[in-house]
Order: C-alpha cells, then sequence, then structure tokens
C-alpha cells in the first residue's frame, strides 16, 4: 500500500514555461516529487476550452511543456507526468459532475469570470470554457487528490471542487477526497513581469522563458523595468517596484551581496547596467543547466512521447479505479 498522500497540479499547454512558472510552482513540485505520490497533467483538454480553433498551438505545446518539466527536474520515474485528453475518464467524470452545479453557480465564479473578461469573450464565451472548473474537479478528484499546488488566482476554482465532492458524496457515498489547495506564501512564489506589471504572463510579452537562448536572456534582461527617474549614475535609485532587485531577491542567493548594491543604488554612484549584468550572470547560471538538459530532451522527441506514455497509462488506471467506484456508487454500473 502506498500510503504517501497525493498531490495533483497541472498546466494548460498554450505556450513554453517560464521563470515565474519555475518559482510559483515547478521548484516545489521538484522537491516534494519524493515526499508525495505526485501526478502532473499537461491540461490539453482545458486548453482547447478556450483554443478550440488552435488545435496546433495545443498539440505542439504540450511536448514544450513536458521538456519545461524534464528539464527542471521533474522525475519521470517518480512523478506520473500525463496527457488529460488521454485519460477520457476525467471527461466521463465531468459530465456526472456538470449535474451537480447550477449555471448561475458556475457564472459566480471570479476566477473564470476574470478570465472571461481578459479574454473579451464577454456575451460569446464557450459554454466548455465556463465549466472548465468542473472538469479541473475531475482531474483533481478522479486521482484522489489530498493537495493541490496552485496561484492563489485558482482557489476560487478549488473551492468548487470541494463543493462538488461534498454533493457528489452526500447523494452517492463516501467515494471521493476533499481536495486541499496549497498556495504560495504572501510575497512569495509570484514573480512580477520584466515590465513591472504585477504578473509573469505567457502572452503578456514580459517572460523569460525556460528555452529561452542566453542572448534573448540577456537582451531581455537589458531591457528590464527599473527606476524610471534614476538618470544618471550618481542619483541616488530607487529599489521599490525596480524589477532588477526584485529579481536579484530571488535569484541571488548571496544575501549579504545583494543588500549591499541595494544600498550602493539607493545612495547613488550605481548605474543601471552594471545592476542589470549582475542579475543576467545570475539568470545564465541558472539557466544554463536548465537550457542544456532541455536541448538534450529535446533532441529525442521519441522518449519524451514514450515518457508521456507510460505516464498516461499509469494515470488512466488510476483514474478507471476511481470511476468504477464512481459508477458502481452511482448505480450506472449494469454489466
Ligand atoms: N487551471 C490551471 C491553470 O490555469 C491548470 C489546471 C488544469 C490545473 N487542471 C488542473 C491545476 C488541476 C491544478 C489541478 O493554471
Amino acid at each position: 500500500m502506498n500510503q504517501k498522500k497525493i498531490i495533483l497540479t497541472g498546466d494548460r499547454p498554450t505556450g513554453p514555461l517560464h521563470i515565474g512558472h519555475y518559482v510559483g510552482s515547478l521548484q516545489n513540485r521538484v522537491a516534494l516529487q519524493h515526499e508525495y505520490n505526485q501526478f502532473v497533467m499537461i491540461a490539453d483538454v482545458q486548453a482547447l476550452t478556450d483554443n478550440a480553433e488552435n488545435p496546433e498551438k495545443v498539440r505542439d505545446n504540450v511536448l514544450q511543456v513536458a521538456l519545461d518539466y524534464l528539464a527542471v527536474g521533474i522525475d519521470p520515474q517518480v512523478t506520473t507526468i500525463f496527457i488529460q485528453s488521454m485519460v477520457p475518464e476525467i471527461a466521463e467524470l465531468t459530465m456526472f459532475f456538470l449535474n451537480l452545479v447550477t449555471v448561475a453557480r458556475l457564472q459566480r465564479n471570479p476566477t473564470v469570470k476574470d478570465e472571461i473578461r481578459q479574454k473579451g469573450f464577454e456575451e460569446s464565451v464557450p459554454a466548455g470554457f465556463l465549466c472548465y472548473p468542473v472538469s479541473q474537479a475531475a482531474d483533481i478528484t478522479i486521482f484522489k487528490a489530498n493537495i493541490v499546488p496552485v496561484g492563489a488566482d485558482q482557489v476560487p476554482v478549488l473551492e468548487q471542487t470541494v463543493e462538488l465532492v461534498r454533493s457528489f458524496n452526500r447523494i452517492y457515498g463516501q467515494i471521493l477526497v476533499e481536495p486541499q489547495a496549497v498556495v504560495p506564501k504572501e510575497g512569495c512564489g509570484r514573480l512580477p513581469g520584466l515590465d513591472g506589471q504585477a504578473k509573469m504572463g505567457k502572452s503578456l510579452g514580459n517572460a523569460i522563458f525556460l528555452s529561452d537562448s542566453a542572448d534573448l536572456v540577456t537582451k531581455k534582461i537589458m531591457g528590464m523595468f527599473t527606476d524610471p527617474d534614476h538618470l544618471r549614475v550618481e542619483d541616488p535609485g530607487k529599489i521599490e517596484g525596480n524589477m532588477v532587485f526584485a529579481y536579484l531577491d530571488v535569484f541571488d542567493q548571496d544575501k549579504e551581496r545583494v543588500a549591499e548594491l541595494k544600498a550602493h543604488y539607493q545612495r547613488g554612484g550605481l548605474g543601471d547596467v552594471k545592476v542589470k549584468r549582475h542579475l543576467n550572470d545570475i539568470m545564465q547560471a541558472f539557466l544554463t543547466p536548465i537550457r542544456e538538459r532541455r536541448a538534450q530532451f529535446a533532441q529525442d522527441p521519441d522518449s519524451v512521447t514514450s515518457m508521456l506514455k507510460t505516464g498516461t497509462e499509469k494515470a488512466r488506471q488510476v483514474a478507471a479505479q476511481t470511476m468504477g467506484e464512481v459508477r458502481r456508487a452511482m448505480k450506472i454500473n449494469y454489466f
């Protein structure tokens, strides 16, 4: 018997992953993978809820996301990495969950509301998109996950999962497990964008991707938002809202040196270019081994596909087991 607690997380394959994903979740997955029974899902079905007309984009990014996972050290020997659409039991459970939620409740989910606004869907929101929290509840509960590490924006989605589990278990019996959302501590886990926006986003043009070339990383760092009023080197500069220091806080392990640089910058006499060069050294040291591992895996896409196939087969077995229990509980196990 495997007594380890179960973690399930996932990413929509709509683009390669960036250093914000690393700070917010990937590094935790690497750290937790031995202690927990961890499932990591490439959520292609969820990606299609707002990309129905871009199947190539979703397909291509399944491989890109898998490469990012392997590059940062998520180990397929201990973590089950799988593709959502290839576990059709999840879609089956979604159908049954849909009977336990009202349209009004779906429309009230604040995360979905925000996303509808951001994506400009307004009156033309796809039904599948409106229902993605229900499908996500199926992702989670079919694996009886105890813990779901997510960004703070996903908390309302997890609340809906818990409601669905309670309704299901009240009506059909204690089959499903209530999951707990684990959100990064305040201040940690969210890396701002290169431009100083609160969030680093795939589509915001303010990200450093794990797959970016060394030159591109340098170019992005040299263009980062600092203190717009720091015009001459001799002038005192501001740390607050200065992305170069925000990133040094996260990535430079030598905290004393960071403190010295900050003091010097605030006093005046330290130029932006110099601090940026230092950040560039730190980021290259962090990203180079990731990029090299990624390139190695990318040379052999067949072995990545075969890793995904193995993970998906394992995930499917677990999902099928839960669906057996669900069908019995719902009295639809005819033969
Ligand atoms: N909605 C999540 C996101 O956009 C991705 C996701 C899909 C997920 N299924 C999940 C996260 C299940 C955690 C658990 O980031």
